[in-house]
């Protein structure tokens, strides 16, 4: 499966099972069927609240640690640096794994002024080996600025909701221009992009499905794709991708898609659950 080198010099799957919404029951049946069929990336959450079945899952696996990739988030209520060290413990133990290789932090809550304050517990968490990376999510203008502006450590990752109908392309752009690597949650739009006549059109002519023309569009624009699915058919189907060849132009048409349809939170108003 293809890689990418982040900004550490740390090599990531550029395909990863994202388990949001995968209930904590099926977590670990769900993590071990994504490992057997090929996946090496896990991409899971505080917030998720299943990171007990995936961190079961990755090591009922049997496949050695060094060779699975392993992110979790830290969610809304342990912003601040003594919250976020103890967040990051938790997450920890319920993974049940010795280091996790990349820490995200989940949503930056503009209105609690504490990203600042967080990073610098993810960049000691990072400076004493806890964990191999450390990145952010959801960071819109102007917060990825805001937060660089007082960072030590360049985050390697920010996870950002990207699909053919909403590309965020400033924010990629502006994203990578600091040497950060783009991974798209919702890639396929949450399924809502599986059906454009574009999309479909590509896919019969180049005999994939749309699903596999979509995740290819996004690995062949460098970023890391974090698909979902309930299907293990689904799952295979949206990791066998590397033979399709899609040309510079089929790129540009599918981003002829761009209709500023997000499907997840707005940061803007995105409150703090606390749970
Ligand atoms: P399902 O869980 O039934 O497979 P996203 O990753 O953008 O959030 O999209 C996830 C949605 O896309 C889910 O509804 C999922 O449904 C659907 N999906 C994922 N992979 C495929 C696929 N290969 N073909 C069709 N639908 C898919």
């Amino acid at each position: 499966m293809s890689a990418i080198t982040l900004n550490n010099g740390v090599t990531i799957p550029q395909i990863g099972y994202g388990v949001f919404q995968i209930p904590p029951a099926d977590a670990q049946r769900m993590t071990e069927a994504a490992l057997a069929v090929g996946y090496r990336h896990i991409d899971t959450a505080a917030g998720y609240q299943n990171e007990e079945g995936v961190g079961s899952g990755v090591i009922s696996s049997g496949i050695p640690r060094d060779e699975i990739f392993v992110t979790t988030k830290l969610w809304n209520a342990d912003q601040g640096y003594e919250k976020a060290l103890a967040a990051y413990e938790t997450s920890r133990k319920k993974l049940g794994l010795d280091y996790i290789d990349l820490y995200l932090i989940h949503f930056p809550v503009p209105q609690k002024r504490l990203y600042a304050e967080t990073w610098k517990a993810l960049e000691k968490l990072y400076a004493e080996g806890a964990v191999r990376a450390i990145g952010v999510s959801n960071f819109k203008f102007p917060y990825l600025d805001r937060l660089l502006a007082g960072a030590d450590v360049i985050p390697a990752v920010h996870q950002i909701e990207v699909h053919p109908t909403y590309q965020q392309a400033e924010l990629d752009a502006l994203t990578r221009t600091h040497g950060i690597a783009v991974e798209a949650y919702s890639p396929l739009g949450r399924g809502a992009d599986l059906t454009a006549p574009i999309i479909v059109e590509i896919a019969e002519r180049v005999g994939a499905s749309p699903a596999q023309v979509i995740m290819k569009w996004h690995l062949d624009r460098g970023r890391v794709v974090l698909p979902k699915s309930a299907s293990v058919d689904r799952l295979t189907e949206n990791l066998r991708v590397d033979a399709i060849e899609l040309t510079e132009s089929d790129l540009t048409a599918i981003e002829t898609l761009e209709e500023g349809l997000r499907t997840g939170e707005d940061i803007e108003t995105f409150d703090i659950p606390n749970r």
